[in-house]
């Protein structure tokens, strides 16, 4: 596609200029840059990304995000391109959970409902019978009959929040973890708390159960900022990524956010999603790469799951 000139100042001008050329909408996760937030048409959690990518309208989705959510909107976008500024922009929940297993442990036992969790690779998605994300994993699972079987995957803190949710016994949990929320340490966070004695706790189900049994709310990033912006209280300690900061601060103005270092690299980022710069979102507007491209057969798949998921209200 030949692009006319163009004259811009900055590099948020000649992104949005780009924007404009390509026919192009930007979805930005809470955990991007705060730079990048700033300039997207759209800043979610992974459910409301997802809804947006059905209901678009243009040529091109340049994702910030992660590579499982570009390809959940490629899937409900066959026919537009999709982009994510850095091909490596991985999760380590994909990475705990190849799809041999998971296609194994479908053909042994049938009985089972298959429930994964959005971040998942696209063929695991196409081995499932229905997704769900941090925000409705707990209505998802109540909407499946309460005597059959399911197997949960594959985040276990997130699985093990849904089982105490929904007091369902016959869950299964696969083992896979966050390297970001797993490693937060109950143990810091008391510390934290100690200084911040009026704060709430506010914390995303991928935390570990000592954590979640001390927060005041657990929820999905949206969740979390919906929450703070409607409590009477002040102060926070934010047991979630640090990019989240930039909407707690637009949407819940005046109030104050503490986070806590996890074990992993004394930092509350995932190293993953904070891949994504301005300059490589300019040049993914530009080159039109890398792009998401699967199988149509693997993307009709996992559509059926995605759109069960859809359904639920
Ligand atoms: P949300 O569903 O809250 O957007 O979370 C996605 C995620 O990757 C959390 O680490
Ligand atoms: Fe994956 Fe954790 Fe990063 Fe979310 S924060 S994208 S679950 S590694």
């Amino acid at each position: 596609m030949h692009l006319p000139m163009f004259v811009a100042t900055t590099l948020g001008d000649e992104i949005l200029d780009l924007k404009k050329q390509r026919r192009a909408i930007l979805l930005a996760h809470h955990y991007q840059a705060p730079e990048i937030q700033e300039l997207a048409d759209v800043v979610g959690d992974s459910l409301e990304l997802a809804r947006k990518a059905l209901a678009f309208e243009g040529d091109v989705i340049a994702f910030c995000g992660v590579w499982f959510m570009a390809e959940t909107a490629k899937v409900l976008n066959p026919h537009r391109v999709v982009v994510v500024p850095d091909r490596e922009a991985s999760c380590s929940l994909v990475d705990s959970c190849p799809v041999q297993p998971v296609r194994e442990f479908r053909r042994a036992h049938p009985e089972y409902t298959i429930v994964s969790y959005i971040n998942t690779s696209i063929e695991v998605k196409a081995e499932s019978d229905i997704l769900c994300t941090s925000r409705n994993a707990v209505k998802v699972v109540n909407s499946i009959p309460p005597e059959k079987p399911i197997l949960f995957l594959p985040d276990v803190n997130l699985g093990n929040y849904v089982k105490r949710q929904t007091g369902r016994a016959n869950l299964k949990i696969w083992q896979g973890a966050c390297i970001v929320h797993a490693t937060f340490a109950a143990r810091k966070l008391a510390e934290v708390q100690v200084q911040h004695p009026e704060a709430q706790i506010v914390a995303h189900p991928e935390c570990p159960e000592a954590v979640l049994a001390m927060a005041d709310f657990v929820g999905s990033t949206s969740a979390i900022i919906e929450y703070c912006a409607a409590s009477q209280a002040r102060e926070f300690i934010v047991m979630t990524e640090s990019g989240i900061q930039y909407s707690l601060e637009h949407k819940a103005a005046g109030k104050r956010f503490y986070f806590v270092p996890n074990e992993n690299c004394n930092c509350s980022e995932c190293p993953y999603m904070k891949l994504n710069t301005l300059e490589k979102l300019r040049d993914c507007l530009e080159t039109l790469e890398p792009r998401v491209e699967l199988p149509a057969e693997t993307m009709a798949r996992a559509l059926a799951p995605l759109e069960r998921m859809l359904a639920v209200k």
